[in-house]
């Protein structure tokens, strides 16, 4: 195994814990050799902490040496690019089989990955890279197979749901719930690809290369985190019935190819399933053609939750039932053409506009006309009364459907008004 941080003392603790179980469920008797790691010192400490001190001896900060160990199957839970990217390759030209837990280094190598994997007849999984404990990856690659998917949305990034959560519901700052999610190991070593919605966009391109049969990469999803969001929008969501959560979405309208992709806060009715996702927990919602909708629900940030899709994989391995599965199924983005994309403007939804405007005669008018000229149909309107001290109002504009080309023009078209202070926020409404 190579890491041994949060998930990497899940899976060994799990390992250790339901040994017999394992033998029992697959007949092999299934044991943890080398650990990788920077430091073996502060690994050493931690395995004695987590009441494994034999572990201890397993632990190797020499890359070579932890090459030539024996092993038949390579489990990477270290995250990044480099170098675990480089010992992957090894692992699998060695005939490993591998795991990884790593949805960064999927959503920007995956591709040649896979095709090392099938040259030299081994697999590569990666349950725990999206969703933490939901199988999600196994939903889109057999359960739902038989399906055309014509959308997936959800909700891919524990940090940023339990921040929201956590300033929603219980009223903390942002920092605070940040470095709480930090302390409960769901956050990133880098926490900004979570609140930026950077993680959220490479799970999601893993998960709709898979759902739509094409080669997406992370950096092909426009992201908007939640390190953007203000606690006004939040408020005035909530006055009209929505929850905020940071939401990756992959749609494909009947009829057309191109996949719309986009990960953003955006607004969801109470009474909608997503918006009763809270903490850490994850939720993908596909829909098929045959299925229609389906949910799926769980942790999905977390050492045991995490540990769990890893230790999945591991044992679908060693039965021998996912290297048949991943030797037949031809979903992985290795054997597909890059994806055609839905241009951002082309996007379609319903949209929150909240503007700050000079509270006097004839400023609705010009907002509604700015819009109307575009063709975009007002649905709500909220006006609160100035502040102590400004003279500026918020104004809030709910609209129909509408591109969001045509939404950022109007909006763009309004921030240029002479009544208007300040630039126009825009968020979808799912
Ligand atoms: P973590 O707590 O930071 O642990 C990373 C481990 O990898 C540490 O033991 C670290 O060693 C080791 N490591 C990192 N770079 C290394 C290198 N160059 N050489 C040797 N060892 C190295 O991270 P984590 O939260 O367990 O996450 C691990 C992976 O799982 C990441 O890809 C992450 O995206 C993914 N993941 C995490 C979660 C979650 O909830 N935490 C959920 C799903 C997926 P040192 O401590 O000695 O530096
Ligand atoms: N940092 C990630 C999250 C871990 O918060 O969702 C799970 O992939």
């Amino acid at each position: 195994m190579i890491g041994y941080g949060t998930v990497g003392r899940g899976v060994a603790g799990l390992l250790h814990e339901h040994a017999e179980l394992y033998t029992q469920r697959t007949g092999h008797q299934v044991q943890l050799g080398r650990v990788l790691v920077r430091d073996v010192a502060k690994a050493r400490v931690a395995a004695a902490q987590a009441g494994d001190p034999e572990a201890a001896t397993r632990f190797t900060d020499d890359p070579a040496e932890f090459a030539a160990a024996p092993a038949q199957v390579v489990i990477e839970v270290a995250g990044g690019l480099d170098p675990v990217d480089g010992w992957i390759r090894q692992a699998l030209q060695a005939q490993r089989h591998v795991v990884t837990a790593n949805k960064a280094l999927l959503a920007a190598r995956g591709p040649e990955l896979f095709a090392l994997a099938r040259t030299h007849g081994v697999s590569l999984a990666f349950e725990a890279s999206c969703g933490g404990g939901i199988p999600c990856v196994t939903a889109l690659t057999a359960g739902l197979m038989g399906n055309r998917i014509t959308g997936l949305y959800g909700i891919l990034n524990g940090t940023c749901n339990y921040i929201l959560t956590e300033m929603t519901q219980r009223g903390k700052s942002y920092a605070q719930a940040l470095a709480e999610a930090k302390d409960k190991g769901y956050a990133e070593a880098d926490e900004t690809l979570d609140v930026s919605g950077a993680d959220a966009g490479q799970k999601l391109a893993v998960l709709a290369s898979l759902a739509y049969g094409v080669n997406i990469t992370g950096d092909q999803v426009p992201c908007w985190g939640i390190d953007t969001l203000e606690q006004m929008d939040v408020a005035f969501g909530a006055e009209l019935g929505y929850d905020v959560k940071l939401i990756a979405s992959a749609e494909r309208w009947p009829g057309h190819e191109p996949v719309g992709l986009s990960v953003a806060p955006c607004f969801i009715p109470r009474d909608q399933p997503l918006a009763q996702i809270h903490g850490s927990l994850n939720a993908l919602a596909v829909e098929g053609d045959a299925v229609g909708p389906t949910l799926f629900v769980g942790a999905g940030a977390g050492q045991g939750p995490t540990a769990s899709a890893v230790v999945g994989d591991l044992l679908n391995i060693v039965t021998g039932s996912y290297p048949a599965h991943f030797a037949g199924m031809r979903l992985t983005p290795d054997l597909h053409p890059p994806a055609e994309h839905v241009a951002e403007a082309d996007l379609e939804g319903r949209w929150y506009l909240r503007l700050s405007a000079q509270d006097q005669p004839g400023v609705m008018a010009q907002i509604t006309d700015a819009l109307g000229s575009r063709g975009i149909s007002v649905s709500a309107l909220l006006q609160h009364p100035p502040r102590d001290g400004e003279t500026a109002v918020p104004v809030v504009v709910t609209t129909h459907r509408a591109t969001r080309g045509n939404v950022q023009a109007a909006a763009d078209a309004i921030a240029g008004l002479d009544v208007i202070t300040g630039p126009p926020v825009v968020l979808r409404i799912l």
